[in-house]
């Protein structure tokens, strides 16, 4: 499709601008082509002096974004104390938004469970672990509904929320991959149970050490290492099926044999339980503690792949596959210089999902947010990796990847 030159007097919104006449440097936008929607574009291409511009049809072509010929090598940003909260309102008809909407009440309603359930247990009562199957087969239907939005609501919790957004995470977590595996649906129920309560033995750990702000010392975390053993317990005096109970006892374990609580190598630790450690580590280092800051989903994607001998590889990569190498909330730098936060996993490839664009490197300073799905045909832009947004300390990501006023 060739070019056509009109002055810029016949201008109007839906054109596809192909290029803008006159340097970029001088004119207002950050790159010479893109999507014409918003009329005050026009009157800034005016008054930025320029009499002529470049069209083309947009018939199928997406938006594109970025400016792929930036240098790699930009300086880098100072680290902020903070930036503007979101422009764009809440697209309460978007798939995403509507779900994160019922998420949120399934992680209240989870709350309330959640709590009596750790009660009971540390009152020496029976766990009846059926008493669970309505909250995992809500969870698992939310899933169904969209793959992401309970994940991401269950992700930011707060450190007084942490135990049970934790059990509700982990269970989450492990129906997904127990999906991508495509496990019989009772491997995915128990997946989902033994997910939701793989730490029930917390409830018999002293309440100073569990409940302990900073850091456990060496002789805390010996009697902390005592949970797996202690909820084992508690779910088989309930009636929990096996496969329940070992997601409890052995979620610790390591595929090198360096776990606890009995050092079991390789296949001698059950599936499931294989599952249930990455669930419960990765959600862990992505999670607000009292004593650290979240990891970014994508770096922690990226560390736990590179720890040797702790994960069973095979089940890793089913479970990278089920969250996204870029999961969303992730802060990513683009090959044009910009920050963004992923908000939805990419539909054909794991490495191109939709972001929210927000900060320019190059000019250090916010931009106007706008969403950018990175696998669009027309979308030349793409991620470099991910950020590391403890250096950044910006305040709105989580609204931004959720899609929150
Ligand atoms: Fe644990």
């Amino acid at each position: 499709m060739l070019a056509k030159r009109i002055p810029v007097q016949d201008l109007r919104p839906g054109m596809y601008i192909h290029k803008l006449g006159g340097s970029w440097l001088k004119h207002p936008f950050l790159r010479g082509s893109f999507l014409l929607t918003d009329p005050a574009d026009i009157r800034a291409i005016m008054e930025a002096g320029i009499r002529e511009v470049w069209i083309k049809s947009t018939a199928g072509c997406p938006r594109p974004e970025g400016r792929s010929e930036a240098p790699p090598d930009a300086p880098e940003a100072p680290a902020l104390t903070g930036m503007s909260p979101p422009v764009e309102t809440c697209d309460s008809t978007s798939p995403m938004a509507s779900e994160v909407a019922r998420a949120k009440d399934i992680c209240l309603s989870a709350k309330g469970q959640i709590v009596e359930m750790f009660n009971e247990a540390r009152l020496g009562k029976a766990i009846d672990p059926n008493a669970t199957l309505p909250l995992v087969d809500e969870i698992a239907s939310s899933i169904e509904r969209h793959p992401i939005a309970l994940l991401s609501v269950a992700r930011l919790k707060t450190h007084d929320d942490y135990t049970y957004l934790h059990s509700v995470a982990v269970c989450a977590l492990m129906l997904s991959l127990a999906r991508q595996l495509r496990l019989s649906e009772e491997h995915t129920r128990l997946a989902g149970i033994g997910g939701l309560m793989h730490d029930l033995g917390k409830a018999a750990m002293p309440l100073d050490v569990l409940n302990k702000p900073g850091k456990l010392t060496d002789a805390e975390f010996e009697i902390m290492k005592g949970h797996p053993a202690a909820g084992a317990e508690l779910l088989r005096a309930g009636g929990a099926a096996p496969e329940v109970q070992e997601i409890a006892l052995y979620h610790h374990e390591k595929m090198n044999g360096q776990g606890y609580p009995h050092g079991l190598a390789g296949n001698e630790i059950p599936l499931l339980a294989r599952m249930g450690a990455i669930c419960d580590v990765y959600d862990a280092v992505t999670s607000q503690r009292a004593y650290k800051e979240p990891w970014n989903p994508a770096g922690a994607m990226r560390q736990m792949a590179s720890w040797d001998g702790h994960f069973d590889k095979v089940l890793f990569n089913a479970f990278v596959k089920s969250v996204g190498i870029y999961p969303v909330g992730s802060l990513v730098r683009l090959a044009s210089q910009r920050l963004a936060v992923v908000t939805e996993p990419g539909q054909d490839s794991l490495l191109r999902p939709t972001v929210r664009v927000f900060f320019s490197l190059l000019d250090n300073e916010p931009i106007p947010m706008h969403l950018l799905d990175l696998g669009a045909p027309c979308c030349e832009d793409s991620i470099i990796g991910p950020e590391d947004e403890n250096r950044w300390h910006f305040r709105h990501l989580d609204d931004m990847c959720l899609w929150l006023k």
